[in-house]
């Protein structure tokens, strides 16, 4: 195997799929330069310390327990499937949620079965693509089932005839309405994730730390933009004797700046951010209590 570049991170992105699209984006708005080519499967990134390495999801929980990538970003229902295989639980340290790409992992049935809770999964067999997170759910709540692993196309099994149920991903729910199936319960609620090699954290040789603070670098500006994705710039007149009483109004507001308005006793300018996104009704409500000339801007990155 090739040594690492020292003073670089090495990071694994899935290489197609909407998580991988969604991280490229993500990647993109931290202002690296992250364009590769669909066929490439190594990327130098030219403006910041970072090699990405597009690979199937499969093998990022294995290139990164194994320190050939630093750090890899996958979906966490793959995380967690993975990490359960023959362990407790998953053992990669995780870095950050990124709240992209979600999606729940349900148990589903055909709307005609007549199964309308988990207990009657009891004595069945469920087709799967994650039979470790399903059993282990099921194990939790006393019920005993058989999996019937299946890599894709899970929603075929019932008419196959090869199981009663399944435990599949639903984002849209389109896949399931498609055929004939309804949500009997959800197991839990997925999204990308950052995992790293636990040795990032631990080793204190500089080669290690040096990757350690690039990796950091990274989750402050991922944070600045995921923030920011949230959050609003508002500006707005106010009378003075009112500000307390629109601040009230205001979601996730922090430290409003007031500016006196040359000419107009007793209003005041109003800007501050808001951690939420406004709705008419709040502007409306904001309206009521004698604010005028609204703006409300989207952000494009925070920093702290
Ligand atoms: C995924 C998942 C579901 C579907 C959910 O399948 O396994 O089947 O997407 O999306 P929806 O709720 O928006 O319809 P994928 O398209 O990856 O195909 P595969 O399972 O055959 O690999
Ligand atoms: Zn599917």
């Amino acid at each position: 195997m090739k040594t690492q570049n020292k003073s670089r991170l090495r990071l694994a992105v899935q290489k197609s799929g909407r998580l991988s699209q969604e991280c490229f984006e993500l990647l993109r708005q931290c202002g690296l330069n992250a364009t590769p080519s669909k066929t490439a499967l190594f990327y130098r990134v030219s403006n910041f310390p970072l090699d990405l390495l597009m690979v199937r999801d499969d093998d990022i929980p294995s290139l990164v327990r194994e320190g050939i990538c630093d750090a890899g970003i996958l979906g966490e229902d793959k995380y967690r499937e993975e990490g359960l295989n023959g362990r407790e639980e998953p053992d990669l340290p995780l870095f950050k949620r990124l709240g992209l790409a979600t999606c729940r992992l349900c148990f589903a049935v055909p709307k005609e079965s007549g199964i309308e809770e988990v207990s009657q999964l009891n004595q069945t067999r469920i087709a799967t693509s994650f039979p470790g997170i399903t059993s282990k759910y099921l194990k939790g709540l006393g019920v005993e089932a058989e999996m019937v692993k299946m890599e894709g196309s899970v929603e075929l099994a019932p008419r196959l005839g090869i199981a009663e149920a399944i435990s599949d991903l639903v984002s849209t729910g389109a896949t399931l309405e498609a055929n004939g199936m309804k949500v009997l319960q959800e197991i839990f609620s997925s999204e990308a994730i950052v995992v790293i090699n636990p040795t990032l954290q631990e080793n204190e040789s500089s080669t290690y730390q040096e990757k350690f603070e690039i990796l950091n670098r990274l989750g402050t500006r991922i944070d600045g933009v995921l923030k920011a994705r949230d959050s609003k710039y508002i500006m707005l007149h106010a009378p003075a004797d009112k500000v307390q009483n629109i601040c009230d109004l205001l979601p996730g507001i922090e430290s409003p700046t007031t500016i006196p308005l040359p000419g107009k006793p007793g209003t005041v300018a109003l800007h501050a951010v808001c951690k939420e996104n406004l709705f008419w009704e709040t502007m409306e409500a904001l309206k009521g209590i004698g604010a005028s000339a609204m703006l409300v801007l989207p952000i494009e990155k925070m920093m702290d």
